[in-house]
C-alpha cells in the first residue's frame, strides 16, 4: 500500500561543533536547553522538527536568514546526516543508510534546485539538463531525448545547444528546473532556487512551476525566506525560527491563526488580499429562494430581509441568479407563477470560492447586489456586500484605523440599497406557509467581520507589498 506521506521527519536534529551530540542530547532532554547550550560552543540549526510532506503538495520552509532551513533541506536527502532523529523516504529511513544505497535513493527518488544553480559552464544547456542521467549511466540518445523534453517543459528547448553563459539569470535556473525534472524524480527539494532572480523573472518563474505542478503532481519541497513567495507556491507552509519550526499550515491558516507573536510579525505586511479568497470573506445571504417556489414567496422574503434582490437556487443548490424587488413585484402582479424566467444574472456579479480578495474589488464595485460566492460544484456557498468587503479588508490590514466613519468605498456608483452589514438575520422573521424559502441559510461559515467601517479603504487597497 503506497503511503499518502513521501516525506516524514521526526524529532529532527542537527548541531553543528565538536560537542554536537552531548548539546541534541541536553535540548531532547530539558526545556531550558538552550541556555545550557552556551558553553558547548555549538549551533543547533534544526531542533526537533517534525512533519510529513504529503505526496503531489508543495511545502514551504520559511524562515529568517540562519534559521536553519538548508539545514533541514539537506537531512531531507541525506546530503547531511542529523545529530538526532530520522527521515523518511517513502517509507524508509534514509539515515540509516549505507552511503551507496543512499546515493541510489537520491539518484531515483529526490533531486534539488539550488539558488545558483550549479550548472557547468563548459557543458551546453542540454547536457546540463542530462546530467543526472548521466551520472545515472543512461545512454546517450535516451539521456537525450528525456533532457530534451525536460527543457521543452521549461520553454527553452530552442536554446539546447546555448552554453549557459549564453542565457539570462531566468532562463539558467529554467535549466536548474529542467535538469531536476530530467532526472524524472518524484521529490524535488528547492533551496531559494528563487532568490537570485529578478522580482518579475522571479514571477514568471514561479507561475511555471505552478504549471508544471498542476501537470506534474512533484512533490516538492521548497525553501524560501521570502514570505510573499512562500504564500504564493506553498500548499503548506512551514515557519522556521532559529531552529524551531514554530508553526505549519496553509497561507490563509498562517495569516489568519498566527501561533505566536513571531509568526505574527513575519506576516504583517504580506499582501493578503492575495491570499485570502472570497470564501473567507463572504457571509451568509440574507435570501435564498428555490425556484420552484414561485414569484410570490420572492416578494416575501424580499420584503422581510429589506434586500433589493433574493438569490435564486435550483435542483441540488445551483445558485442560478437574482430576482429584484422590482421583478418580483411586477410578476406577482401580473400573475406569473414561475420564478425561472425572471431570474437575472446581471444584478449580482458572480465569483468562484476560490476567488483572491484582491480580484473581487472589480466585481463588488460593479454589482448592485452583494456578489454571489459559488463553490466548484456551481452552489451557492455565500455572499459577499460591498461593506462586508472593505471591513474584512480592514481587519486583515496591519494597519487597521479605529475609524468609524466614511462607511462608502470612494469612487463606487451605488445604484440600489442592499443588504449590508447593518442588517443582521435577527431581523429575519421565522417563514410560515412556504417551506423552500429560506433567509440565511447556506453553508456559509461566518466570518470574523468587525462592525467598525474603515476609513480609506481604497489606499488600503494598494497599500499591500508590490
Ligand atoms: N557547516 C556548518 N558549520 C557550522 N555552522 C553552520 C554550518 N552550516 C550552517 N551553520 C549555522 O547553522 C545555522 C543555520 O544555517 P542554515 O544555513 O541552515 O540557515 P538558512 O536558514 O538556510 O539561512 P539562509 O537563509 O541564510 O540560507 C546558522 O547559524 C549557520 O551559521
Ligand atoms: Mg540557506
Amino acid at each position: 500500500m503506497e503511503t499518502v506521506s513521501a516525506l516524514r521527519v521526526k524529532s529532527l536534529y542537527k548541531v553543528y561543533g565538536n560537542r554536537a551530540d552531548k548539546a541534541a542530547e541536553i535540548l531532547r532532554n530539558s526545556a531550558d536547553g538552550d541556555e545550557k547550550l552556551a558553553d558547548l560552543s555549538v549551533t543547533a540549526a534544526v531542533v526537533d522538527a517534525n512533519f510529513e510532506v504529503r505526496r503531489g503538495e508543495i511545502f514551504v520552509v520559511m524562515g529568517l536568514s540562519g534559521s536553519g532551513k538548508s539545514t533541514l533541506i539537506r537531512m531531507l536527502n541525506g546530503l547531511l546526516p542529523p545529530t538526532h532523529g530520522t527521515v523518511e523516504v517513502d517509507g524508509i529511513d534514509i539515515t540509516k543508510l549505507k552511503p551507496a544505497a543512499l546515493r541510489k535513493l537520491r539518484r531515483e527518488k529526490i533531486s534539488m534546485v539550488f539558488q545558483h544553480f550549479a550548472l557547468q559552464p563548459h557543458r551546453s544547456v542540454l547536457d546540463n539538463a542530462g546530467y543526472a542521467l548521466e551520472v545515472a549511466g543512461l545512454p546517450r540518445a535516451e539521456r537525450r531525448e528525456k533532457a530534451l523534453q525536460a527543457l521543452r517543459m521549461v520553454g527553452l528547448d530552442g536554446w539546447a545547444d546555448k552554453l549557459p553563459q549564453e542565457l539570462s539569470g531566468g532562463m539558467r535556473q529554467r535549466v536548474g528546473l529542467a535538469r531536476a525534472l530530467a532526472a524524472g524524480t518524484e521529490i524535488m527539494l528547492m533551496d531559494e532556487a528563487f532568490s537570485a532572480l529578478d522580482p518579475l523573472i522571479r514571477r514568471e518563474v514561479q507561475d511555471q512551476l505552478l504549471e508544471l505542478q498542476a501537470e506534474l503532481g512533484k512533490t516538492i519541497v521548497f525553501i524560501t525566506h521570502d514570505l510573499n513567495e512562500a504564500m504564493r507556491l506553498g500548499d503548506r507552509i512551514a515557519v522556521m525560527r532559529a531552529g524551531r519550526i514554530v508553526q505549519i499550515g496553509t497561507a490563509e491558516e498562517i495569516l489568519t491563526d498566527p501561533s505566536n507573536d513571531y509568526v505574527a510579525q513575519f506576516v504583517a505586511d504580506v499582501d493578503r488580499t492575495r491570499i485570502l479568497t472570497a470564501s473567507a470573506v463572504m457571509e451568509r445571504p440574507l435570501g435564498v429562494v428555490d425556484v420552484n417556489s414561485g414569484p410570490r414567496v420572492a416578494a416575501r422574503v424580499l420584503r422581510e430581509t429589506q434586500t433589493s434582490a433574493v438569490y435564486i437556487t435550483g435542483r441540488d443548490k445551483r445558485y442560478l441568479g437574482t430576482v429584484t424587488a422590482d421583478a418580483a413585484t411586477q410578476a406577482v402582479r401580473e400573475g406569473r407563477k414561475n420564478l425561472q424566467e425572471i431570474v437575472s444574472t446581471e444584478y449580482a456579479r458572480t465569483v468562484a470560492d476560490t476567488t483572491p480578495v484582491a480580484d473581487i474589488f472589480a466585481p463588488c464595485a460593479e454589482s448592485p447586489a452583494p456578489v454571489a460566492v459559488v463553490d466548484a460544484a456551481g452552489r451557492l456557498a455565500g455572499v459577499i456586500p460591498r461593506v462586508t468587503l472593505l471591513s474584512a479588508l480592514g481587519s486583515i490590514s496591519p494597519d487597521v484605523s479605529e475609524s468609524t466613519t466614511t462607511p462608502e468605498p470612494t469612487g463606487t456608483a451605488d445604484p440600489a440599497p442592499t443588504n449590508d452589514a447593518a442588517q443582521t438575520s435577527d431581523a429575519i422573521p421565522a417563514s410560515d406557509d412556504v417551506g423552500t424559502a429560506s433567509t440565511g441559510s447556506g453553508p456559509a461559515a461566518t466570518p470574523e467581520v468587525p462592525a467598525q467601517v474603515v476609513a480609506e479603504p481604497s489606499a488600503r487597497m494598494t497599500g499591500g507589498p508590490a
